[in-house]
């Protein structure tokens, strides 16, 4: 196993998809593995200022290199949201039947169902912050297809395939998904070190 590093997470379906991602090549370890405990701010407007406020924490509170991931569903006909807010759409707390619910509620009759999962990945060696962005184009469905992978999955229908996310073998999934994409362009970075 080679270097360590912290993913600034304690959402097990990430790691999971992380490691597998990663394979033998970093030792990836977690917020829990570090003995961080403590609810990390995420109080930027941007997908790329939460991704640096979270990894820029673990840098200067625990020493560890870190790279830290923020998300966002970006639906067109509906200005661009969920975005930044996708966590705690249908309000506080990482409700994820209830995010989906509304979203489709907020989609009901409309036709352009248009969307994108946006993933940007900040990593902090040394004091430097660099940022990767994954994307994947899609559209919402108009119900639940599904019970694999997490969050928005069972709604979201990706243009390279033809079943959401959700009914997707997680390898299917990491190979062309937003945070697969922005994961591999951080491991090509970090292979050229
Ligand atoms: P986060 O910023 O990565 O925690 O993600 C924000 C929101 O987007 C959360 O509600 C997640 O459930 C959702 N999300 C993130 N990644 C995915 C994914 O791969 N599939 C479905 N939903 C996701």
């Amino acid at each position: 196993m080679g270097k360590k590093i912290v993913f600034a997470t304690n959402n097990a379906h990430k790691l999971q998809e992380i490691r597998q991602i990663v394979g033998d090549k970093l030792e990836i370890l977690s917020l829990a593995d570090i003995g961080c405990h403590e609810d990390i701010p995420e109080t930027a407007d941007t997908l790329a200022g939460n991704a640096e406020l979270k990894a820029r924490y673990v840098k200067e509170h625990y020493g560890y290199d870190c790279f830290a991931d923020d998300t966002g569903l970006i639906v067109d006909a509906l200005n661009g949201a969920p975005g930044v807010y996708s966590a705690r759409y249908a309000g506080p707390g990482h409700d994820s039947v209830a995010n989906t619910r509304l979203l489709l509620k907020n989609l009901e009759g409309v036709e352009d169902r248009s969307a994108r999962f946006v993933t940007v990945i900040c990593l902090i060696g040394g004091d430097e912050a660099r940022f990767f962005e994954g994307k994947v184009e899609g559209v919402i469905t108009r119900e639940p297809a599904g019970c694999g992978g997490f969050g928005y999955d069972p709604v979201f229908l990706p243009a390279e395939a033809d079943v959401t996310f959700a009914e997707m073998p997680a390898e299917a999934k990491n190979a062309i998904s937003h945070r697969g994409r922005a994961t591999a362009a951080l491991l090509d970075y970090l292979s050229q070190l």
